[in-house]
């Protein structure tokens, strides 16, 4: 009996299997604006049988998107266009999740095949960018950011509320808070990016306020019978990491008092010069302890996207959801072909009726 292939319920969702899609940017959608772009390919995702499909970082504030590119919900008018998306995806029989964002001192960048730097201070698609402090990320993102005042914490805290409270109403029914990869809320928690002197810098304490606050303020909002989630970097590879993962551990098991309901278990990227040891599931020894430790249920990437290695992280209880990112954008199907490589009984009904009859037929 496949492990992959059991159903999982978190709150009142309950997930086809344990196959989840991770938030993967498109940069495609105009000011924000989602278009035939993404309902094609989040619905032909569904479609191919995982149990929970996450729309891509969705910038809470115009200046947190990474790129020009990126989707918004600042505004009820975005918000309402991913309806169609919502529809589709459950009409698929998956679960439609949204990853909220901002993109703190990375957004205005160039798209990743245009560049993937920062657009030039001449070039009038870019935006002043804004972070804890006004200390650039380098390399490719050389940009010196604003350092945020008390009021725009405060906005951008506002501004996930009301992302938040816009994906309700847009029928999304698990939110993924973004607070991973170098992005606005991971420069507060890093002391390579935030090096504050008020109450949101300096101990741990201080840097975890900004995240707990919005963690909190977000859940307030968001209906307690639906799964509340976060992705979070627990360490940078930058030599240091049982300190920060000591610490993140500690970090997760304040979002569980404040009412997270699963961590999506990431790296920081906080800094350009790092030493992740790339290798498939790599990411599974370390999102077990964080599981372990923080006693919360956990998701991972990075790797996963091979059947036998998914399967093996849920029955090693690793991992209670397996984030299979790429794998989805080579094979829609992927987990219709998991399924099969797997042995499991009537692979071809992970497919909706008008495609599995065929394949179970002949
Ligand atoms: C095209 C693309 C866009 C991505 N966009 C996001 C994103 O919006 N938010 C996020 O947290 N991670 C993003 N990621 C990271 C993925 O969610 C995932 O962690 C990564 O692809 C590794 O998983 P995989 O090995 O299964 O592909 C992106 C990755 C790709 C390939």
């Amino acid at each position: 009996m496949s492990a992959l292939f059991q159903p999982y319920t978190l709150k009142d969702v309950t997930l086809r299997n344990r196959i989840a899609v991770p938030p993967m940017c498109q940069y495609t959608a105009v000011d924000g604006l989602i278009n035939e772009w993404h309902q094609v390919h989040l619905a032909a995702i569904a479609r191919g049988g995982a149990g929970l499909v996450i729309v891509e970082a969705t910038a809470v504030a115009p200046e947190g998107r990474i790129t020009p590119g990126c989707t918004g919900i600042w505004n009820d008018e975005l918000a309402q266009a991913f309806v169609p998306v919502v529809q589709a995806i459950k009409a698929a029989g998956s679960v439609p999740g949204i990853q909220i964002a901002h993109a703190g001192r990375k957004a205005s960048a160039n798209r990743p095949w245009e560049g993937d730097d920062h657009i030039a201070a001449d070039d009038a698609r870019g935006w002043d960018t804004i972070a804890p402090s006004s200390i650039a990320f380098g390399a490719n993102l050389p940009k010196q950011p604003k350092a945020m005042t008390l009021d725009d914490i405060a906005r951008v805290r506002d501004d996930f509320v009301a992302a938040a409270r816009r994906a309700r109403d847009a029928g999304f029914e698990w939110l993924e808070l973004h607070f991973a990869h170098g992005y606005l809320a991971q420069t507060f928690f890093s002391e390579h990016s935030n090096h504050r002197e008020d109450a949101y810098g300096g101990s741990f304490e201080n840097r975890s306020r900004f995240l707990l606050e919005t963690l909190a303020a977000v859940r307030d909002v968001w209906p307690e019978n639906l799964p509340l989630t976060a992705r979070f970097g627990v360490l940078e590879f930058d030599g240091r990491d049982e300190q920060t993962l000591v610490e993140s551990i500690e970090l997760t098991r304040q979002f569980k008092a404040a009412g997270l309901d699963m961590l999506s278990v990431s790296i920081g990227f906080t800094i350009p010069e790092t030493n992740i040891p790339w290798a498939p599931a790599f990411m599974g020894p370390i999102a077990e302890r964080v599981r372990r430790e923080a006693g919360i249920p956990v998701s991972s990437a990075w790797g996963f996207g091979t059947p036998a290695i998914a399967e093996q992280v849920v029955k090693d209880g690793q991992l209670d959801l397996v984030m299979v990112g790429r794998a989805h954008l080579a094979n829609p199907h992927w987990a219709y072909f998991a399924a099969k490589e797997l042995g499991v009984e009537r692979a071809s009904w992970t497919l909706p009726a008008p495609y599995a009859h065929w394949l179970e037929r002949y």
